[in-house]
């Protein structure tokens, strides 16, 4: 018959030689090379197709028509190619893979015992009805010193006490200036405690440039030194035990009057002063440990915040929490607390 029905011969012809090479195509370079060959612009298709304008119109119809069907079987028989021997390739993964193998279990971390001991002591006092508040660690000489009554030539403002970042800023050396803060915001009755860092110009075996206090106050109207007393013992047995013992000692700080500091019974030798024949290392022998400063707060203080020292009083308080860490725990070293060594914070988990 005609040249055109030849072409259109030829044209289908690929379709079967296509597919049977697609057939042993065993991976996607292969199956690529294979789609270059067959339908690449360069390709067979093409080149057949570049025959088409010398046809007579009948004869390029069908020549036509042909070569578009066989455009569209070979590019659904290649996609299906690829399809499974994607397929082919997930299954020999899947078979290489140990499915019944027991997983890798995560190291499950531990909070550091400075974040334990502190969640315990705000727990305390959020069960007595205290909020927990925090604040800056830069502050200035106001809070810091100022309102707290500290004299302008008290030795603590010294360089050598404090870290000053400017003439008017510093790293806060105790968490008291959130009494003023709080008590600039907030009207009494107020209860509150305040957890945070604190830095003193201060490194050796027992003293660290930045450790932890907690700092905790009460104004309202008629508060006394029995509410002082009462609120710390019953704090002080939560954190060590209902037979630890509790006793006051006059002290002085600037901005509580009176002032007092706190021993409890000595939590390592019970108070005996002694483990075995030798004398306690902890308490020097005591049977004492001395564990926060309190007083009631200064009337020069409460008029700092625009309180009437004639009608509001309260107490204050502040703790180490290291100190309260290293009793609890019986630590004996207060480097541990800020190397990190995972062998130490593991055993808190
Ligand atoms: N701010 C004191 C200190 O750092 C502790 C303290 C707080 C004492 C509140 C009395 C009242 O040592």
């Amino acid at each position: 018959m005609s040249g055109g029905h030849t072409l259109a011969t030829e044209i289908e012809g690929l379709v079967g030689e296509c597919e049977s090479l697609l057939g042993q195509a065993s991976s996607f370079e292969a199956l690529e090379a294979l789609r270059v060959e067959f339908l690449g612009r360069k390709g067979r298709l093409a080149a057949v197709m570049s025959r088409l304008p010398g046809l007579e119109p009948e004869e390029r119809r069908q020549a036509g028509a042909a070569a578009n069907k066989v455009k569209d079987t070979l590019g659904a028989l290649y996609l299906k190619r690829q399809d499974a021997l994607a397929r082919q390739a997930e299954t020999a993964m899947l078979a290489a893979f140990d499915a019944t193998l027991p997983g890798r279990a995560p190291a499950a971390g531990s909070l550091h015992p400075i974040t334990i001991v502190t969640g315990e002591i705000c727990t305390v006092f959020r069960e007595l009805g205290f909020d927990v508040v925090t604040g800056p660690e830069i502050e200035t000489d106001f809070y810091n010193f100022e309102a707290l009554n500290f004299p302008p030539e008290h030795p603590a403002r010294d360089m050598q006490d404090t870290l000053y970042i400017t003439d008017a800023t510093l790293l806060r050396t105790h968490t008291s200036p959130l009494q003023i803060r709080t008590l600039e915001s907030t009207a009494p009755p107020v209860a509150a405690v305040a957890p945070g860092k604190v830095y003193r110009r201060d490194s050796d075996l027992t003293h660290s440039p930045m450790f932890h206090q907690i700092e905790g106050f009460l104004v309202d109207r008629e508060v006394s030194m029995a509410d002082l007393r009462g609120v710390l013992t019953y704090f002080l047995h939560a954190i060590f035990g209902r037979d630890t013992r509790v006793r006051f000692r006059p002290s002085f700080f600037p901005f509580t009057e009176p002032s007092a500091e706190a021993d409890i019974s000595c939590v390592i030798c019970a108070g005996s002063g002694h483990a075995g024949t030798d004398t306690c290392r902890v308490c020097k022998g005591t049977g004492w440990v001395e564990i926060l400063g309190c007083g009631m707060i200064d009337p020069n203080v409460l008029a700092a915040v625009n309180l009437d020292p004639e009608e509001y009083s309260g107490f204050a308080f502040g703790l180490g929490v290291e100190r309260v860490a290293m009793l609890k725990y019986g630590i004996g070293d207060l480097r541990l607390f800020f190397e990190n060594d995972v062998r130490f914070l593991a055993q808190f988990a």
